[in-house]
């Protein structure tokens, strides 16, 4: 599947705290964007919007022929679909432990989309290797490296054959060398002509893989644009502080 992402005039609030104010972003599919931004200004909040983990109180998002609004309009079917059409990867991972890895990518397509066991090992079989972990198709989640336990995760989100793949800040928590590892998996996928919408402070990574840039600050789109735009030439004071102290 390739969607079109939509997302009109979305205003997300926290009790009085305005967290998203009125953010419009139009993402065709196949690309990829880097979501950057001091912290608190929403950008986790935003993937959560996206694929319906969290509601939001103005706006709507369109995915394909999908809708996601605030009011009783949104209906649980679309919901539903929404929620199975973005793989979302997150910084700790969130492996099953106690499942081996090729369980881990096998358990999602089995009990939510149904595919016979055997498909599924198929497609987890493949996936592993898409990621390069088909060595470790037996292991458990503790005996890999944090590296190789956010390829599985990538596998995994995968597997779901989602429309694009949400990661918030995935190699946060890793080494230099493990980060290069499930960045360049993510540079495969995007030529794959996945969407790829990425909270990342790898501004080195954003110049490289990211078609466009979106500087998300206190709930505001700051600035966006291409790499080389909004990396080299920003425009506002608050954009070129910020980059300054994450290349520090
Ligand atoms: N469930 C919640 N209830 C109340 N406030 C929340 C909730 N989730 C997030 N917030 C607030 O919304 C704001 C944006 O949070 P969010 O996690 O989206 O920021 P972020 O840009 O991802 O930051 P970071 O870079 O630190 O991860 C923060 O001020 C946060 O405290
Ligand atoms: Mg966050």
């Amino acid at each position: 599947m390739s969607w079109p992402i939509v997302l009109r005039n979305v205003t997300k609030r926290f009790g009085e705290r305005t967290i998203l104010d009125n953010i419009s972003l139009s993402i065709p599919p196949g690309e990829t964007v880097a979501l950057i931004g001091p912290s608190g200004g929403g950008k986790s909040t935003l993937l959560r919007c996206l694929n319906g983990l969290n509601t939001f109180d103005a706006g709507d998002i369109e995915i394909g022929p999908h809708r996601l609004a605030p009011d009783a309009r949104n209906s649980s079917d679309d919901l539903q679909t929404v929620r199975r059409s973005f793989g979302m990867i997150f910084q700790d991972f969130q492996l099953f432990p106690h499942m081996s890895v090729r369980e881990n990518v096998v358990e999602a397509p089995t009990r939510v989309l149904g595919l016979p066991p055997k498909d599924a090992d198929e497609r987890a079989t493949r996936l592993l290797q898409r990621v390069g972990m088909a060595a470790h198709a037996d292991a458990y989640p503790q005996q890999l490296s944090g590296g190789q336990k956010q390829r599985v995760a990538i596998a995994r989100a995968l597997a779901m054959e989602p429309v694009g793949l949400l990661c918030d800040e995935i190699t946060s928590a890793l080494d230099p060398e493990l980060k290069n590892e499930v960045l360049s998996v993510l540079e495969d996928l995007k030529r794959d002509g996945l969407t790829l919408i990425l909270v990342t402070h790898e501004i080195g990574f954003a110049r490289r893989a990211a078609d466009r840039v979106v500087m998300l600050c206190d709930g505001k789109i700051l600035e966006e644009g291409p790499p080389a735009q909004v990396l080299d030439q920003p425009k506002s004071e608050r954009l070129g502080l910020f980059l300054r102290r994450v290349m520090a």
